[in-house]
């Protein structure tokens, strides 16, 4: 059921016309060593290849790239390699998030500016998944995201290791003195021991659960491993599909919809989600024209258990087991009619027809609805005067005893600050202290870094205290735990309420009622606001710079304001 014929396609204005123009299009190609069999009645298909030596969860996709391109051209396509920027998330300073969204504008105009009719992405890490979809959804060629799969389990001294989470774990616990440098090192030498992201339900294993929730994957491709080989052929799968994906003009806007976008949404709260994948769903939500706010993920989440048994939310289990135990086919079919089964995927096939044959092969790793990890979801959004627009908590992976609380502030200004009072074993505080971090939001981190899971302080540790309420307008890792609220909208930076508070000031949380409140009058914060300095920006040229003008607050997916699709007219295509 071909739609298109080769007279359409994109890549035909460019290699067919007699001109000037496509002669020199023509013989550039043939300088490559290419020749008219190359092109001639092909779609042309760019793989977009986000490998680096910086990046090493994408350390496969050098060699796996050409799994890819073997099945375009099985499917009688041209398949064309081009790096995008890699987005590592350990290695990149000040914070990957930063650069979310240089690399959607990147991904957006190298689609369009080449000759191209349809795209294989290949992201994995953190922020690669949110980034490759939203520029290829601004572009609006058919697409297939390929996802690099999660590493192996780590392993060090017989004891399985999860990415991230035992990173914090063994931390506090060295710190507590508990473990030697020895024990420390080994830790490091065996938390990753193969290529592919984080093998625990981090953000990586989230936003590509979502990415194929939102039916942009084919089947289960999000939870193989990256070193098994089933990975290699579903690879080739991609190259193959995405050439007739072309050719029935399968584009992004018939796949995600406000159905398939609910569909995500569901699924990332049955995982467990990590706190990030708030921001880009609704990053990549609004680049599709599908309105969603923190009040539909939050109801969402209300009626939707916590079914992968996956850490950190869940016990025992990491990716590899959840990939053995069906993946994410089988947990979808745990979901049930929770999903709208009708949606339209990348693979031709609606959600329904694509989990039909799926199994759980253990009940214990992926769960019933009946026999949850956690009943209600994972994430839940607080208002108050504290946060008019909205704050996110994970209260599936923290003590329950902070469900309600009340203490008085401990008040950073800056991570500087907060070190002093973390590292002060005499500190001033106690287990009932909300301790703050402000400042670290998308201008004033800049790029909301991670610094959410604000370590326990020494004093605390020594006490045996392993949680505490924390407070910020910054985010937390996926892998992180504790009962830490993030994201707080508007940030310190710009003049929320969060820069008005202070040391002693009292805090009252109630995640039943989602409410997060400073215990002070109205008129008492506008006195407060009368003498508040706005901080001076932290760039004066260059992306930064760009980037401090048009950066949104974190309850609106932190995009660039000029890159919301109803910004100004649709850009057209290149002419001539
Ligand atoms: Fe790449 Fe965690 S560092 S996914
Ligand atoms: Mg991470």
């Amino acid at each position: 059921m071909h739609k298109k014929s080769y007279d359409q396609l994109r890549s035909a204005r460019w290699f067919q016309p007699d001109d000037l123009r496509s002669f020199g299009h023509r013989s550039r190609a043939m300088q490559m060593g290419l020749s008219r069999e190359d092109w001639e009645g092909k779609p042309v298909i760019a793989i977009l290849n986000t490998w680096s030596e910086l990046q090493p969860c994408h350390m496969h996709f050098k060699d796996r790239v050409e799994f890819v391109k073997k099945g375009v051209l099985q499917a009688g396509g041209m398949p064309v390699e081009i790096p995008v920027h890699s987005l590592g998330e350990q290695l990149l300073k000040p914070t990957a998030m930063l650069y979310r969204n240089m690399v959607a504008m990147e991904v957006e105009e190298v689609l369009r500016a080449n000759p191209v009719d349809g795209a294989v992405l290949m992201g994995g890490c953190d922020k690669s998944t949110p980034a490759l979809v939203m520029g290829a959804v601004s572009m609006g060629l058919p697409f297939i995201y390929l996802p690099a799969g999660p590493m192996l389990r780590g392993n060090y001294a017989g004891k399985v290791l999860g990415s991230g989470a035992d990173a914090w774990k063994y931390w506090d616990e060295r710190r507590a003195g508990h473990i030697s440098k020895e024990e420390w090192e080994g830790v490091e030498g065996g938390i990753a021991r193969s290529y592919g992201h984080c093998m625990t339900m981090g953000t990586a294993s989230t936003m590509t659960a979502i990415a194929e929730g939102l039916g942009l994957c084919l089947p289960g491709a999000s939870s193989i491993p990256a070193p098994d080989v089933n990975h290699q052929r579903m690879s080739a799968d991609c190259g193959r599909r995405i050439v007739d994906m072309v050719w029935q003009d399968l584009t992004p806007d018939q796949i995600i919809t406000q159905s398939s976008v609910a569909n995500a949404v569901t699924v990332a709260m049955a995982t467990g989600c990590s706190t990030n994948a708030i921001i880009h769903l609704i990053a990549m939500a609004r680049r599709s024209g599908v309105p969603l706010t923190l009040d539909d993920l939050d109801a969402i989440g209300k009626t939707t258990p916590v079914i992968a048994n996956i850490r950190p939310s869940g016990q025992d289990y990491l990716m590899e087991d959840f990939f053995y135990a069906g993946g994410l086919p089988a947990l979808m079919k745990e979901l049930g009619d929770k999903l709208d089964l009708d949606a339209m995927t990348v693979s031709g096939q609606t959600v329904g027809q694509n989990i039909a044959s799926a199994t759980n092969y253990n009940s214990d790793v992926i769960r019933s609805l009946s026999n949850p990890v956690y009943r209600e979801g994972s994430l839940a959004v607080l208002k108050g005067n504290l946060a008019p627009d909205g704050a996110v908590i994970k209260p599936a992976a923290m003590d329950a005893k902070f469900m309600t609380h009340r203490g008085p502030a401990m008040v950073a200004n800056s991570y500087t600050e907060l070190k002093s009072i973390i590292d002060d074993p005499q500190a001033n505080i106690t287990a009932d202290h909300v301790l703050v971090l402000r400042n670290a939001g998308p201008q004033g981190g800049p790029g909301m870094p991670e610094w959410g899971m604000i370590p326990m302080p020494q004093k605390l540790l020594n006490e045996g205290h392993r949680d505490m309420v924390r407070l910020s307008d910054a985010r937390m890792s996926g892998t992180s735990y504790g009962a830490c609220i993030l994201h707080v909208a508007p940030e310190a930076f710009v003049g929320g309420p969060l820069a008005l508070i202070e040391t002693g000031d009292m805090i009252s949380v109630d995640i039943p009622n989602r409410r997060l409140d400073v215990e002070l009058t109205e008129q008492q914060l506008a006195e407060r606001r009368e003498n508040w300095v706005p901080p001076k920006p932290h760039y004066e040229r260059g992306y930064g710079w760009m980037f401090l003008k048009h950066i949104e607050q974190a309850d609106k997916g932190c995009d660039f304001d000029f890159l919301r699709t109803e910004f100004g007219a649709s850009v057209p295509e290149p002419e001539i």
